[in-house]
């Protein structure tokens, strides 16, 4: 039953209103009634105690009226339940106690349920978790055909599974497969996805949702469930051996994807069996002890824990900073792998966007980029078709500087050369308003020095996008010391706008995502010099949760790009930059798609690259320990490091970082987290490896210090 909700911070002061959450408003003149779901200080309608109590009285209210049908309605505008409130798992909540919220959610949408009247659910906004439990638990389910609308059961995304029935009622509604589908990958519904899943069975204009929701409530007869729209659906969901094949694969598939480590998809999957061979008590029981054993696990504590900090940066990465400017026309510099995505993610948020690119054919491929991107995310159910025009409707280009003079942000990612982008920045500063804000979306180039030859260097900020744009949900904003702090603010506003996360940071080589990457990957090469060889270093990471391996990864980035980015941050702080590379890079191993890098590539095989041992010479100390651990540890002391030199603000901002823009197990909560977990594992690992292997490996001295980065 739980999803996030954007105020759970906030709610957690509030003192209860004197307005209740949920009101029963008496059957209308055609004899239905209605609930209205209203929770008067909080905007999306999560879920919390007072809500639930509301909720069970209304819906008493309505059983003793007797009317002839019920609306669930929500009183909010484009907002139905956006799940319930985080703040009901609070670090220190005794897992009984979670578990009995759970029970008793599972009790007022039984009493829903068991209403003698047809029931009806208006969706006009996201339905999310307890969201979409609640319009389970009614006859049928009309949805607006809008934008915001969604629906979607999202709780295994925090590490938890839903609790308010949701296992149960969605497979006895659309079926067995889909069901395992939705809860296992957490996806959000747009309305007209939701209608062919079966979730909603109808699709409304937003101006007659109410109505068309009276007119089913007066109309339809109650009906029961039936387990999918096909034969085969409702053979996989009742037909047992049919459904024993059905969930073993989607056992299998989930062990294959979490390798163990985040016991959520199987604790679903486990509710939704127990509910389909044993009866909905049974698999609601599971539901709720299973909900309660996670909500209290350390990987279900790490991923709310970053959901929460997720939700809580949208406040927080504006504060201590300036005032935002408003942004409606962005401009784009440089329109190749990176300027197109960053062209398309700023459209599809609905600003106008003007791109340049050096030639009418670089315009040409990075405009057919952005079409394709956006005709992909219509086909994938991100958007509908019309909005997807809308989209690509809002992006012009040319290879000059024509119409960037009403811009407000211009995001320059141009090749990664110094010279070049300050040429660019000089170019800009000829045409751009004083007020408009130029962001340089660099891998590892500071920004001041970028900015050095700059008219107003105070203006130019950096925006670091994550690749591929579309998906990575990560902003790194970097404000150099001299910078104008509406001008920083400006940056975060147009992040949060794009629907990232921005966290802000210090300027510097590397910044904080770039350094805290690049010594790790230093260290692995490290590692390859000394013996290990490259399979075994990146097994190594994937078995501990990383998404690829060190050397993979710098195949994939290209070992031009990596090296690079390693040598900058190596200069900066005083350590030998592997040679590996340009070594590798000279005699044209370039990348996973140049040539091969590490490995090599034929078709779909890949196989460790012989050349890098030659060059590399004899192993110097083989067997070394444990290879993802002194990785791992090497992470969280740079990133430490950067949180004591001031290049972050916070570890919650360092947390984000890591695991939304580097892939850092997120089942761990991020570096911080998994510091305060693991400090003397941590700390005692990193001082062996100091003795053994140099000081470079000490932990500093804010690790040493046992003071936890977060209270709780
Ligand atoms: P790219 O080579 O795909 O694109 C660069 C584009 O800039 C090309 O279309 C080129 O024609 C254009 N360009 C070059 N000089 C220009 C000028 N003077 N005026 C107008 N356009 C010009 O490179 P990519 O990968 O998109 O990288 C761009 C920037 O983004 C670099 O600074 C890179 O470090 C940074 N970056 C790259 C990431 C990646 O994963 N590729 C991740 C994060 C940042």
């Amino acid at each position: 039953m739980i999803a996030p909700s954007p105020t759970s911070e906030k709610a957690i002061a509030v003192t209860p209103s004197a307005r209740p959450s949920v009101t029963f408003v008496p059957a209308d003149p055609s004899g239905v009634a209605r609930i209205v779901i209203d929770r008067p200080d909080d905007p999306v309608n999560a879920i919390d105690v007072r809500l639930m109590e509301d909720f069970a009285a209304a819906i008493a209210a309505a059983r003793a009226a007797a009317p002839r049908g019920l609306v669930i309605a929500s009183g909010k505008k484009n907002q139905y339940v956006a799940g319930a409130d985080l703040s009901l798992l609070r670090g220190g909540t005794p897992q009984s106690d979670i578990e009995k919220a759970s029970r008793s959610m599972q009790r007022v949408l039984n009493d829903l349920a068991a209403l003698p009247f047809v029931t009806v659910a208006a969706i006009n906004g996201p339905a999310l978790g307890g969201g979409l439990e609640i319009a389970l638990a009614c006859d049928t389910r009309i949805a607006a055909d809008a934008p915001n609308v969604r629906v979607g059961l999202t709780e295994t995304r925090l590490g938890l599974i839903p609790a308010a029935g949701g296992t149960q009622r969605l497979p006895r509604l659309i079926g067995l497969p889909r069901a395992l589908d939705m809860i296992l990958t957490a996806r959000q519904l747009t309305p007209k996805r939701a209608l062919r899943a079966g979730v909603v069975d109808e699709v409304v204009h937003p101006a007659v949702l109410l109505q068309a929701a009276i007119d089913h409530a007066g109309r339809d007869k109650k009906r029961k469930p039936r387990g999918g729209a096909t034969a085969v659906e409702r053979v996989a969901t009742y037909f047992a051996p049919a459904r024993a094949f059905a969930l073993r694969q989607a056992r299998s598939r989930t062990l294959a994807e979490t390798r163990d480590r985040y016991p959520a998809p199987l604790a679903a999957i486990d509710a939704v069996a127990i509910g389909l061979a044993k009866g909905m008590d049974a698999g609601l029981d599971a539901e709720a002890r299973s909900f309660g054993e996670l909500a209290v696990g350390e990987t279900g504590r790490s991923l709310t824990a970053l959901v929460m900090l997720t939700l809580r940066q949208r406040k927080a990465a504006l504060e201590g900073l300036g005032k935002p400017r408003s942004i409606a026309n962005v401009g784009i510099v440089g329109l190749g792998f990176m300027g197109s995505g960053i062209a398309q993610a700023a459209a599809s948020s609905g600003l106008r966007v003007r791109a340049r690119d050096r030639d009418a054919a670089a315009v040409a491929k990075g405009l057919s980029t952005i079409r394709e991107l956006t005709t992909d995310a219509a086909k994938k159910g991100v958007f509908e078709r019309r909005e997807a025009a809308r989209i690509i409707g809002r992006v012009t280009g040319g290879p000059d500087l024509a119409g960037f003079r009403t811009a407000d942000l211009v995001i320059e990612a141009v090749f990664e050369d110094i010279a070049t982008k300050r040429r660019v920045i000089g170019e800009l500063e000829q045409v751009l308003r004083p007020e408009a804000v130029i962001a340089s979306n660099t891998s590892a180039l500071p920004i001041a020095e970028i900015a050095r030859e700059a008219r107003s260097p105070e203006r130019i900020v950096g925006m670091h996008f994550f690749s591929p744009v579309h998906k990575m949900p990560l902003i790194e904003v970097i404000r150099p010391a001299g910078a104008d702090a509406d001008a920083v603010a400006t940056a975060v506003a147009a992040a949060i706008a794009m629907g990232k996360t921005a966290i802000v940071v210090g300027d510097g080589p590397g910044f904080y995502t770039t350094r805290v990457l690049s010594t790790m990957i230093g260290e692995a090469f490290t590692m390859l010099a000394e013996g290990d060889s490259i399979e075994a270093i990146d097994r190594a990471m994937t078995e501990f949760g990383w998404p690829v391996g060190p050397l993979q990864l710098v195949d994939e980035v290209g070992l031009e790009v990596a090296g690079h980015a390693g040598e900058t941050v190596a200069k900066a702080r005083g350590i030998a930059a592997p040679a590996i590379v340009s070594a590798l890079v000279a005699e044209g191993f370039k990348g996973k798609h140049k040539g091969g890098g590490f490995y090599r590539y034929d078709g779909r095989r890949r196989t460790p690259n012989p050349r890098v041992r030659e060059l590399l010479g004899a192993p110097t100390h083989p067997g070394a320990g444990d290879i993802a651990e002194r990785l791992t540890f090497t992470f969280v002391n740079e990133a430490v490091r950067c949180l004591d030199e001031g290049v972050l603000r916070s570890p919650g901002e360092g947390d984000l970082g890591a695991v939304l823009g580097l892939g850092f197990p997120p089942f761990l909560g991020g570096p911080f987290r998994y510091a305060d977990a693991q400090r003397q594992r941590i700390v005692t690992g990193l001082e062996r490896l100091a003795g053994a292997r140099g000081d470079r490996l000490a932990p500093t001295e804010s690790l040493r210090s046992r003071r936890p980065f977060f209270s709780l």
